[in-house]
């Protein structure tokens, strides 16, 4: 049996060089921090990069790309750009995502193809350029990719978004399980309410209220809320025997 190394040891992720994209806003901003405040080297990607640039300013253990992750042409480039500020990569973090309110029949072919391209798609393409980097460098990693509470479970007027983290949610199995004899873990977070700008004026809404009081811990979660389960899936003296879960973090909104 392994000796007991102690907590500070277990998340500490020095040496660990992490792709987050979406990092300009919400969870990436935070995951992106987080991770840096842990000892990885983290690039810090999205369009915004005014706000990555002031992301990068904070910490010496940040740099910023200007990343859209929906050009999936441009990926390899941008990969490769990526390793260029810290090293080869051994961490991503799939973050980017849109959201779309709006009832089926309401909803446009254009805003259908936009939420599962940047929801879906990007996450495909982003992983596979990924696992190949690694796979030719004969290196493990680990993926983590932001799914959802509606991965598996759908609401009203949330059918395309709803869609796109259910896939994100099978897309996170079929890769651990290609993956797994590469030493590539890939796991998901599937939070529930948190506040952030993709959500807040939802939150604030008469729906939103009502909808919070449904939640058994009766409040919307703070980015903050993650850390714990974001260090746990990135290291893996953590968790080095986990690949292909899907872990919630919704204050039990999924059992509602
Ligand atoms: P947010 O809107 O603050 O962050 C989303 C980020 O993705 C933004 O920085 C946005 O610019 C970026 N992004 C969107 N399209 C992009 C593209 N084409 N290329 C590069 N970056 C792009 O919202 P939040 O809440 O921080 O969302 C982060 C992730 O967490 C998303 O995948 C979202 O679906 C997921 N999520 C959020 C929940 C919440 O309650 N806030 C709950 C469950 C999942």
């Amino acid at each position: 049996m392994a000796g007991i190394t102690p907590a500070q040891q277990l998340f500490d992720l020095t040496g660990e060089v992490a792709l987050v994209t979406g990092a300009s806003s919400g969870l990436g901003r935070r995951f992106a921090k987080v991770l840096a405040a842990h000892g990885a080297k983290v690039v810090a990607a999205a369009r915004r990069t005014e706000r990555l640039a002031e992301l990068a300013r904070q910490s010496p253990a940040i740099a910023p790309l200007a990343l859209d992750v929906t050009d999936t042409a441009a990926i390899d480039a941008r990969l490769a750009e990526a390793e260029r500020a810290f090293g080869p990569l051994t961490l991503l973090v799939n973050n980017a995502g849109i959201a779309s309110g709006r009832r089926m029949v309401d909803t446009t072919e254009q805003e259908w193809a936009a939420v599962q391209k940047t929801n879906v798609d990007a996450v495909f393409h982003l992983s596979k350029g990924f696992a190949q980097r690694l796979i030719a460098r004969k290196a493990g990693g680990a993926i983590i990719n932001i799914a959802s509470l509606v991965a598996e479970r759908v609401g009203v007027s949330s059918a395309s978004y709803a869609v796109s983290k259910a896939a994100v949610l099978h897309l996170t199995k079929a890769q651990a399980i290609e993956w797994a004899r590469h030493g590539i873990r890939v796991n998901a977070i599937c939070p529930g309410f948190i506040h952030s700008e993709m959500t807040d004026d939802y939150l604030a809404s008469p729906q939103g209220q009502e909808m919070i009081k449904r939640i058994p811990q009766r409040r919307v979660g703070d980015p903050s809320d993650l850390d714990g389960t974001l260090l746990l899936l990135a290291s893996s003296r953590a968790s080095g025997f986990m690949t292909g879960a899907g872990l919630a973090v919704d204050g039990g909104h999924a059992l509602a």
